[in-house]
């Protein structure tokens, strides 16, 4: 009885191989699989008739039909490889194959966000370096050395003998700017900036700034506002309550501080506004007459603003991220969102 179901299936495998040989479309070979693989396949009947042996029999046959049976699943999954690789190379109906493209990092959106909404306002695109000196990052900005304000932009210094470290904000670009050119002038300056600060929810040592500057004859405060309400109203895209509050910086004055009311509670207190309905977003001021001098420009004959806001600050804000270090975990699960 044994012997018999033996040379049975093996007569059933051979019977399997000889028309696997022949087939060359996915509708045959799915007629064979019924047939050799099915449910009420004669490998299948067989199995039930096991019964009937004896207990070291049924092992043997049992094993020897397991076998089998894994080598017909074989032949068919290398026929059904070769079969679905040439349907696939003729099949003009199937779906292209989609390329998997990068897209841009959200802080680099958001600063060609900001810088479009001051270039249709007039203002053109400058940069600096980041690595600069100390004359340009602090000396030419009213900031002496010995100079108190230096405390809060502490930072890396690259050779600390000849005054070389990583810029603190972007303001140094106001400088190199009014160096090289005569009023009127009216430009913004995106860039990185670096601190000495710990890497935790608000802060990072690197990040990033928008830097703006317009100098002319009889500019105002009030130009100024005008230009930043109309900044904020183009960013948030919502009427936002916009708060000038006096502040101290030694290359502006008067300075000031502006604050928006929260985008995120509108007024009702909230942790990101630390519950006063109100967020800081930038600091501006009128140009300081000492930077002017420092530039070769008359304080008599010129005026001008500046401010300098925080892109990751600003960024959080607008789609309300609640710690700046995913921005540079490089987590794409994060970057794809924008
Ligand atoms: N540079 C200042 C800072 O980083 C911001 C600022 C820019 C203030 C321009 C006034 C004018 O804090």
């Amino acid at each position: 009885m044994l012997k018999e179901i033996i040379e049975k299936v093996e007569l059933f495998f051979e019977e399997g191989k000889k028309e696997i040989e022949g087939i060359k479309d996915s509708e045959l070979l799915e007629k064979w699989r019924i047939k050799f693989l099915g449910r009420k396949s004669y490998l299948n009947q067989i199995f039930s008739k096991i019964s009937s042996l004896t207990k070291e029999e049924k092992v043997i046959c049992g094993k020897k039909l397991n076998e089998i049976k894994q080598n017909l699943i074989e032949l068919y999954e290398r026929a059904k490889f070769q079969i679905e690789k040439k349907e696939i190379k003729y099949n003009l109906f199937l779906p292209g194959v989609k390329v998997k493209t990068g897209n841009l990092h959200p802080i680099t959106k958001i600063i060609d966000e900001i810088v479009q909404i001051f270039y249709r306002m007039g203002f053109a695109i400058a940069e600096g370096p980041e690595i600069e000196t100390d004359y340009y990052n602090f000396t030419a900005l009213n900031t002496p050395e010995e100079h108190p304000a230096r405390d809060i932009w502490d930072t890396f210094y690259i050779e600390k003998e000849k005054n070389i470290l990583l810029r603190t904000h972007t303001s140094p670009v106001q400088i190199r700017i009014m160096e090289k050119y005569t009023p009127p002038l009216k430009i913004i300056a995106p860039g990185k900036c670096f601190r000495r600060d710990a890497f935790d929810t608000s802060h990072s040592p690197m990040f990033h700034q928008i830097e703006g500057l317009m100098v002319d004859k009889d500019i105002k405060f009030t130009h100024l506002k005008g230009v930043l309400s109309y900044f904020i109203y183009e960013f948030f895209k919502k009427e936002v309550k916009i708060v000038f509050a006096p502040s101290y910086f030694p290359f502006t004055e008067p300075s000031a501080e502006v604050s928006i009311s929260c985008v995120i509670c509108e007024e009702k207190g909230c942790s990101t506004c630390g519950n006063t309905g109100f967020l800081e977003i930038l600091g501006c001021g009128m140009v300081h007459p000492n930077v002017f001098k420092n530039v070769g420009y008359d304080p008599k004959i010129y005026t001008g603003f500046a401010f300098g806001m925080g892109v990751e600050r600003l960024a959080m804000l607008k789609y309300q991220i609640d710690d700046i270090r995913y921005f540079y975990y490089n987590d794409l699960r994060f970057l794809e969102q924008f």
